[in-house]
This record gives structure tokens, C-alpha cells and sequence, in this order.
């Protein structure tokens, strides 16, 4: 594989991982995932963040590398911008085959060198706007903590107006031997804006907030290329990733009016155990299809909670249906109601409805749970085994009263 040329001292340099493994452990990547990193020429040569031998991750570095007349053993610096492991676990062996290389990152990123792979030297800590001269270039690197770890920083090239921003606007999505946008159908832009979405439910909402606030402080720099750690490189439109950003970090705030963030659309989340919910949330969506409000479904535990939380994230109302279980949630809801908290599914409005056997007991659960999240509730709806005919009139009426909200 050929390194995909920015300008005449950058390149970039990707491996796509496909694979049933789950990305950080937990995300499934149907679709794959890059890897992505970059190399600078100046007199000296940088090589912008690392990358975890995944599959065979370093044979399509070492090619990409040698596409280039470098190898490994020819970088004069490693730039780490995070030190996650998909972007550091190969450091170690890299140490081993290059002890000359030297490693910059930001304090508390040459603390975790130091934690994680045991290196005590050869390190350089680079303070917050600080340039590392290349020779016919240069680095300039700016802190951003958050995105997605405390560490984290971004590294500028002033001369090509490159921007290598690691986690921030990245995306899952293997990217198949094309990495810039203007190479991309419009087809496969809303397949890697769904995969955007996707990832930034599942590994950056948390750290909106930040994602804000490092957008803000880089918006002075004439950006002419965005080069993220994962997806595609945006050289021909770098504003619509930002813009994407911006976006997708406006989800996870409640406005000043109150109004719930997302997307005017209703995001359903359901378990049944035999069959009772289900039939009170049919009556609930018959509502909702009455006011033609956009909804996305999704039952747990059978469908993977990456999906469940991409939408919830998106949208501006939730219905949950589950049934009491055990004097308490259904444990799959319980799951998925602890990854909003971790992960800032904040501002919704909501509809929880559920049925109960023997006695209820979700409600107290459902409603500890749900503390942290500052939602809007509509009443909830619960019942007794199959619901009765006046309960499901309830059910759909309730259904449309949250869509009739959604829309206004
Ligand atoms: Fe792609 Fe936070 O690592």
C-alpha cells in the first residue's frame, strides 16, 4: 500500500483493520477501522502518532513507509498526540528497532510512556504552542485535554496547513485505499457520517465539553487539511467535519431555554420477555407514525448497545420499554441506561412504559438510574400483564403526545 501524499513533506500512511474484535474491547467495526498516521519530511522526519499491531497493521506501515524511502529505523521523532494504545502499542518494538527515535508529547503524555511501556529516555515533554524546528519545516503543538484523554494534544503544520487532530473528528469505517474526502462518492459520505456518528456516541460524547472548547482555541489556524488518527483526511472541505463536530457536541448539551438537544426524531430502545411490552409499545408507535414523526428501534439485548446509544445520542426523544424483572429493570435496559450516564445522553425527553407480572418494581430502579440525566419525563406507563384496550388508547395517545413534542 502506497502513502497518500498531502503536500510535498506530508504523507499519510494507514492501516485498515478489519476484524471481529471490538474497538476499545466494547464497539463492534463491521465495517473496519483505519488506523491512521503521518509523516513529515523536513532535514529531520517525523512520524505523527503510532498505531497497535492489529492484524497486519505493521505490514501496511512498513509498505506505506517504504513507498517513501524511510523505514522505521529512519524517523528522527515520534510525535504522540495520545496515548491510547490503538495509537501507541507498537512503541516499545519501535523503540527497540530505532533507540535513537525521540518521543514528544505533552507532560502527561510522557508520564504514560512512561507507565505504560517503561521508557525513561529519549523523552521530550512539549509545552502548549511549542515548535519543533524540522529543518525546511515545522510542528507546532497545541494542547487539547479531552479529546479524548487527559493527555491529548494536536499537532500543526504551518506550511501545508495540516492539522493532525488523532481522536477529534475521526470516525470507524475502514477507508479501502482512498483516504481524502474529494475522493469519496456522496454514497460513501453518508456511510462514514452514520460511522462518525457511531463513534462519537460511543467514544467521544463524554468529552463534549472539550470538544468545544479545543475547536474554539484552534479556530485562528488556516486550516487547510484535517488530518484525524482515524477515517478520512479532509483536504478539499475541512469545514464539514468541524461542522459535524460541532453538531455532534451540541447533542450532549441542554440548552439555555431548556429545549432538549439532537435531532428532531425519536430514538426507541425495547426489551420484552414474552411479548407483553412489545404489544404496548406497538400501540405507543402507532401514535407516533400518526404525527409522521422519524423514529429508529432498537431491541435489547439482541441488538449491540454501540447502535442503541448512536441513536439515543441523535435524537430528541426516547421511548424505553421494558418489563419489570425480578423487582426490578430488565437488566439488558439497566446496561443501557448506565452507558447514557457514562456517556452524556443528557437533555432528552422521554417516555418509559413497561409491563409487570407478579408486582412492579422498575419504576424506583428506573428513576435512580435516570437522576444524573436531567431528562424531561412524560408520565410513565405501566400495566399488569397484556395491556386492555383502554390502556393501549393510553399507550397511543401518549405515543402521539411525545411525537406532538418532538415536533414543535
Ligand atoms: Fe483512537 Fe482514544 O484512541
Amino acid at each position: 500500500m502506497n502513502a497518500h501524499k498531502i503536500s510535498e513533506q506530508v504523507y499519510c500512511l494507514y492501516a485498515d483493520i478489519k476484524s471481529n474484535d471490538l474497538f476499545e474491547g466494547i464497539w463492534p467495526i463491521p465495517n473496519g477501522v483505519s488506523l491512521n498516521t503521518y509523516l513529515v519530511k523536513g532535514k529531520k522526519i517525523a512520524l505523527i502518532d503510532l498505531f497497535r499491531p492489529w492484524n497486519d497493521a505493521l505490514n501496511q506501515f512498513e509498505e506505506a513507509l517504504s513507498s517513501l524511502g524511510c523505514s522505521f529505523e529512519t524517523i528522527d521523532y515520534l510525535i504522540l498526540n495520545h496515548l491510547e494504545p490503538d495509537h501507541t502499542g507498537w512503541l516499545k518494538e519501535l523503540r527497540r528497532i530505532n533507540p535513537k527515535v525521540e518521543i514528544l508529547s505533552t507532560a502527561k503524555g510522557i508520564n504514560l510512556v512512561k507507565t505504560f511501556y517503561k521508557e525513561e529516555s529519549g523523552l521530550r515533554a512539549v509545552k502548549d504552542g511549542e515548535k519543533l524546528d524540522l529543518g525546511t519545516t515545522e510542528l507546532v503543538f497545541f494542547e487539547t485535554p479531552n479529546i479524548h484523554w487527559p493527555e491529548t494534544m494536536v499537532t500543526w503544520e504551518p506550511k501545508s496547513g495540516t492539522l493532525f487532530s488523532c481522536d477529534a473528528f475521526g470516525s470507524f469505517g475502514a477507508l479501502n485505499g482512498r483516504v481524502f474526502d474529494d475522493e469519496f462518492s456522496q454514497e460513501e459520505h453518508a456511510f462514514f457520517e452514520k460511522e462518525t456518528l457511531r463513534y462519537y456516541a460511543n467514544i467521544v460524547s463524554s468529552f463534549s465539553t472539550f470538544v468545544e472548547r479545543g475547536i474554539e482555541k484552534l479556530k485562528g489556524l488556516d486550516i487547510h487539511c484535517i488530518a484525524p488518527s482515524h477515517g478520512i483526511v479532509w483536504r478539499k472541505n475541512p469545514q464539514t467535519i468541524v461542522d459535524r463536530y460541532i453538531k455532534l457536541a451540541s447533542y450532549s448539551r441542554i440548552s439555555n431555554s431548556g429545549i432538549p438537544s439532537g435531532e428532531k426524531e425519536i430514538s426507541i430502545i425495547w426489551g420484552s420477555m414474552y411479548g407483553n411490552t412489545k404489544q404496548g409499545l406497538d400501540a405507543v408507535i402507532r401514535g407516533i407514525e400518526a404525527e409522521g414523526v422519524p423514529y429508529t428501534i432498537h431491541r435489547v439485548p439482541n441488538e449491540n448497545v454501540s447502535y442503541v446509544l448512536a441513536d439515543a445520542f441523535r435524537a430528541k426523544a426516547l421511548v424505553l420499554a421494558m418489563p419489570t424483572y425480578e423487582y426490578a429493570m430488565f437488566p439488558p435496559m439497566a446496561y443501557v441506561l448506565d452507558l447514557f450516564r457514562r456517556k452524556h445522553i443528557y437533555g432528552k425527553t422521554v417516555l418509559r412504559i413497561g409491563s409487570w407480572g407478579w408486582v412492579g418494581g422498575a419504576k424506583k430502579e428506573y428513576e435512580a438510574a435516570i437522576e444524573p440525566l436531567k431528562w424531561e419525563s412524560l408520565p410513565s406507563i405501566e400495566w399488569a400483564g397484556a395491556p386492555t384496550a383502554e390502556e393501549l388508547k393510553d399507550l397511543e395517545e401518549r405515543g402521539q403526545e411525545l411525537a406532538r413534542i418532538v415536533k414543535n
